[in-house]
């Protein structure tokens, strides 16, 4: 009935690019408020309800939706799909009418961007991204409020280790071109973005002015950049490790290879970290780690991201 009909003005968060470049620097100056006035924007209080379901495990994006929804005013229920009917086979199209239904807006972790996609075409509220295979956007949204609070995002320059060819790599591609930044990926052969996410970050590009270039050198990679960032090599969901930590062995951020970036560079893991493999302890708790800042974040950026996508327009 048209009364539950998906409204004309309906935005879905799945990667990056959902946002302009305009909004995105919105959400980010909009975060950037709330963490400096926590309690001071009641957007959902009502209270709207916010769904957010688990299909991977997570620490960070739990604790940092349910609290942030808290703190706008809102209810939160947050769900394991293995929980639900989802995880005896009820379609994700069937489960997106119901919740829609019930919730203002639909929060999911999930493996392949099908299911996600599929989610949202079902849907007739927001649906946000909170992981999946190819995307990890409220990630870089904290990303970036993270460096914000060091450098101005245009012109800065980002090293980006490992595994750049999932969640975190294909993100940090799109979202810090939107951003005007300079990203270096540095990864072998089999780990670099496809081919299509380096084509969108260059369109993106020409009208930002920010630029993404691939080596497989660690080095030059890392070399006088203003941020270095890495990420698990081994991923949710993934088999094949030993293949994985042998082949990605070069890329570890450690102190040396962190001396090639500049003085004042900050190090970023979206975490967790699997401290001696990707990163070192000495890089994790060192003087340049704003990694807990990072995770921090995640709270302020995703209220600004729930407040923006549900504010009357
Ligand atoms: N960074 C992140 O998404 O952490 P969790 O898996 O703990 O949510
Ligand atoms: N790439 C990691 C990120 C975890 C937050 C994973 O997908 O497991």
């Amino acid at each position: 009935t048209a009364k539950h009909s998906a409204p004309p003005n309906l935005k879905h968060f799945l990667k990056d690019d959902d946002l302009t470049v305009v909004q995105q620097a919105e959400v980010l100056d909009l975060a950037a408020k709330m963490k400096a006035d926590r309690y001071a924007y009641p957007a959902l209080a009502g209270p709207k309800s916010v769904a957010v379901v688990f299909e991977k495990p997570s620490t960070r994006t739990r604790l940092s939706f349910d609290i942030g929804i808290a703190e706008l005013g809102g209810h939160s229920v947050v769900i394991d799909a293995q929980s639900t009917q989802l995880g005896r086979g009820e379609t994700v199209a069937d489960t997106a009418r119901v919740l829609s239904r019930y919730v203002s807006a639909i929060v999911i972790r999930t493996f392949g961007d099908d299911r996600i996609e599929e989610l949202a075409a079902n849907a007739t509220v927001p649906v946000v991204n909170a992981l999946t295979d190819g995307w990890h956007p409220c990630q870089l949204l904290a990303d970036l409020q993270t460096i914000a609070e060091h450098k101005p995002l245009k012109g800065t320059s980002i090293a980006y280790l490992g595994d750049a060819a999932f969640n975190m790599g294909n993100s940090t591609v799109i979202a810090c071109s939107m951003a005007g930044m300079h990203v270096r990926v540095g990864a072998p052969e089999g780990y670099q973005p496809a081919p299509e996410v380096l084509a969108r970050a260059s369109a993106i590009n020409t009208s930002t002015g920010g630029s993404v270039v691939v080596t497989e050198d660690p080095v030059e990679a890392v070399s006088g950049a203003d941020v270095v960032s890495t990420d698990a090599w081994v991923s949710m969901g993934m088999a094949d490790s030993e293949k994985r930590i042998g082949e990605l062995t070069p890329y570890q951020l450690n102190g040396a290879l962190l001396d090639h970036a500049a003085d004042d560079a900050i190090v970023l893991h979206c975490l967790p970290a699997h401290r001696g493999e990707e990163i070192t302890d000495e890089v994790m708790d060192g003087p340049h780690s704003r990694v807990f800042d990072q995770a921090e974040n995640r709270l302020h950026a995703q209220k600004a991201l729930l407040a923006w996508l549900l504010k009357e327009r």
